[in-house]
């Protein structure tokens, strides 16, 4: 049973915008939480400054990077260049809500295995278009694993990486799959 926090949108005071805040009212990473933000508040900034999820990264801030990937309602999406206040009713899932405790996410545990990152900047927006893939596509092609990171660009060019880690992530799911049954 999700549990309910309310916050509000930080800076507290001064803005004269923010006297036009709203209630906006999301699930994130299994909690809802209750935000009061300005409308042109991004779900980037909410889930960074607001929630404390620095997760996603700011790189761009305009949809070209892909830095910023989480989870809306199951399906990846630039956190940048949504508005908080779109989200409102929605179910958010950020990188921190992959681990099950101390049990990485397989896309997680295969960019270990597969040292998929340099400076780690972008990983947690590649983890996330993965993580989505395997979502829907359990065993995906080579082709199909590439596509869903096409829009995750990385500076340190990690690419031949990133696309095994893809692959060994597919396989780590698989393996556990079989070892509890169902589930990952
Ligand atoms: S920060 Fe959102 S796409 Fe670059
Ligand atoms: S690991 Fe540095 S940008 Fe991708």
């Amino acid at each position: 049973m999700p549990t309910t926090t309310e916050r509000r949108s930080a800076p507290p005071s001064a803005d004269p915008d923010l006297g036009r805040a709203v209630p906006v009212t999301m699930t994130v990473n299994g909690e809802a939480h209750t935000i009061l933000v300005e409308p042109r508040r991004t779900l980037l900034d909410t889930l960074r400054h607001d929630l404390g999820l620095t997760g996603a990264k700011k790189v761009c801030d305009v949809g070209n990077c892909g830095a910023c990937t989480v989870h809306l309602d199951g399906r990846p999406v630039y956190s940048c260049l949504l508005l908080a206040v779109d989200c409102a009713d929605r179910t958010v899932t950020t990188i921190e809500g992959l681990a099950k405790g101390n049990a990485l996410d397989p896309v997680q545990e295969a960019f270990v295995r597969r040292d998929a990152f340099q400076c780690g900047f972008c990983t947690p927006g590649q983890v996330m278009s993965l993580r989505a893939l395997l979502d829907e596509t359990p065993d995906p092609t080579d082709e199909q694993i590439a596509r869903a990171v096409t829009g995750n660009l990385c500076r340190c060019g990690a690419y031949r990486n990133i696309l095994e880690a893809g692959r060994l992530a597919a396989e780590i799911q698989a393996a556990r799959r079989n070892d509890e049954g169902v589930g990952r």
